[in-house]
């Protein structure tokens, strides 16, 4: 089983811990991270709903967030799973703090029609950002 698959399967585990009672729309995540020692390592994430709404938190950013926590800053690759028949890309806030830890990062994003695969990057889901490089970082 290659890096890929893992990362495919491990998105769709991931769903299965959705905690989403309001929308009942359940997403799961596996990032591809590096720390500056070099080490990979892979994080996963669902969506995180709360009885406010507003507090949700995605399932990418819930992976990201669980890398940054562990001092994986550079993201490599994100897979995004959905148990529908289309697969959804990230939404306008996941893929800011993407850019923030890997703008040249792999997305791809599955479901439960093995034709509707989404492949693309950080970069063409979020031209011309606004990023760390913007304020010499
Ligand atoms: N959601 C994600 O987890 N990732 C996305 O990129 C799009 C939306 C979640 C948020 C909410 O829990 C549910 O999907 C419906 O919007």
């Amino acid at each position: 089983m290659g890096m890929h698959e893992d990362l495919v399967r491990l998105s769709e585990v991931a769903a299965g811990f959705s905690y989403s009672p309001y929308s009942r729309f359940k997403v799961g995540a596996a990032g591809l991270f590096e720390n500056p020692a070099g080490n990979q390592k892979i994080f996963t994430g669902c969506n995180i709903e709360n009885a406010a709404y507003g507090p949700t938190n995605c399932g990418e950013r819930t992976a990201v967030f669980s890398a940054v926590a562990e001092g994986y800053l550079r993201l490599i690759k994100m897979c995004v799973f959905t148990p529908t028949e289309t697969a959804s890309s990230p939404c306008g806030v996941c893929r800011q703090v993407m850019n923030e830890f890997g703008p040249d990062a792999e997305v791809v994003c599955t479901c439960n029609n093995p034709d509707a695969i989404i492949l693309t990057t950080v970069a063409k889901l979020l031209p011309n950002a606004f990023g760390p490089k913007n304020l010499g970082k």
